[in-house]
């Protein structure tokens, strides 16, 4: 492929980010409240439209893996399709699905958000190639329906049961803001649904550490799904469409089985954490009040969603014990990464007390990033 110095109707280059969530776990598709912010860690993808039916999709990161097919064959050849290449190829494979005309093409990627990490690296490949391929063959979606399509190829293609909330981060943020999503107002509006909040930690003194951990997880692996499959059972149990539908724990009661308690327990005081978080922060308060809330929405994961390892709750501990204000893992669990909300003066210390107890734990590879609430997906300048 060659180089894409600017874009034009038929080439030019993409990115979308990777994501932190600040508050708001395994709410999503539980129709209810997120609140993340997008990361300076970016995939991008340079795209040139053809005049063939071919696809061509090549990775810097995967040098041995390209990828050649008919477009017509996208949807039968998903077996034969390297694991990466499902992801951007599950987006085309989405947009023919819905009708658009997409045909010969070539899109190489280059990633630098980690894997594994609990970042939404697959959101943010999903969401390079939708915006790409909007510009390139499909003028006019808007980003609900892009955030629809990475979502749908991410759950159909890929085979991985998640919800809206990375896509949403990864095409909607916007620098210096978190974006707090009602999940269920923006699946029933055109255009309501979410807001951006002002986010200012430098200003206040302080930076949001992601420490990742070097523990990967896997989502397409079951405990992911039985965790949807849980609050789903919740809801049945007590009667409603979602645990959105639950106003306040007190409401639980009725719930007899002790997993599925702990579950919706989980899910609704979650929704109340984001609330509060995105209180705070709407009227401008210290960003240090949210850290309580922060390190409360670890607690819960651990103890009532039980999607916490001995290493996450290892590392938010001395992040806590050394000076953090608040800290928590991130994104689905059983690995990945963790936020912690410092001073800056306080920033050293706890990302290196840190990486020690990581290390002592068999981790030596933790990696240490400063999450700057960043712009979403779009062409690149
Ligand atoms: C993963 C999923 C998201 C969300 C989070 C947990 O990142 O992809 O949809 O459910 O886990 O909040």
């Amino acid at each position: 492929m060659t180089a894409h110095a600017e874009r034009t109707d038929t080439s030019g280059a993409w990115s979308a980010p990777g994501r932190v969530n600040l508050i708001g776990e395994h709410t999503d598709y539980n129709d209810g409240f997120v609140l993340p912010i997008a990361i300076p860690l970016v995939v991008t993808c340079q795209g040139a439209r053809h005049a063939d039916e071919l696809v061509r999709v090549d990775s810097r990161q995967r040098p041995g893996e390209p990828v050649r097919l008919p477009a017509a064959a996208l949807a039968a050849e998903r077996e034969r399709v390297p694991g990466w290449a499902r992801y951007p190829l599950g987006v085309l494979a989405e947009f023919r699905r819905r009708g658009h005309r997409i045909e010969g093409l070539e899109l190489e990627f280059d990633g630098a958000v980690p894997a594994g990490a609990g970042l939404s690296s697959s959101a943010a490949l999903c969401c390079a190639t939708a915006v790409a391929v909007r510009d390139l063959c499909a003028p006019g979606v808007g980003d609900r329906e892009l955030i629809d399509i990475a979502r749908a190829a991410e759950n159909d293609y890929v085979g991985a049961p998640t919800g809206i909330l990375d896509h949403s981060a990864s095409i909607l943020c916007t620098a210096g803001h978190a974006l707090f999503l009602d999940v269920r107002a923006f699946q029933s509006s055109e255009t309501g649904g979410f807001d951006q909040i002002p986010f200012d930690l430098a200003g206040a003194g302080l930076r949001l550490l992601v420490i990742d951990t070097g523990q990967t997880h896997e989502h397409a692996a079951g405990g992911y799904g039985a965790r949807r499959a849980e609050c789903a059972a919740a809801a049945t149990a007590l009667g409603v469409a979602s645990l959105r539908d639950i106003g306040s724990v007190d409401e639980l009661s009725a719930l007899s089985d002790p997993v599925l308690y702990r579950r919706a327990h989980h899910v609704v005081s979650e929704n109340d954490r984001v609330r509060e978080v995105a209180g705070l922060l709407r009227e401008g308060k210290d960003p240090r009040a949210i850290g309580p809330l922060l390190s409360a929405g670890h607690a819960s994961l651990r103890n009532d969603f039980e999607v916490s390892t001995e290493v996450l709750d290892a590392a938010v501990d001395t992040a806590q014990e050394t000076g953090a204000h608040g800290s928590r893992m991130v994104g689905g669990g059983f690995g990945g990464s963790i936020i912690a909300l410092v001073d800056t003066t306080d920033a050293g210390q706890v990302e290196e007390a840190v990486r020690q107890r990581l290390a002592d734990m068999g981790f030596p590879r933790s990696r240490t990033f400063e999450a700057i609430a960043a712009p979403g997906a779009g062409p690149v300048a």
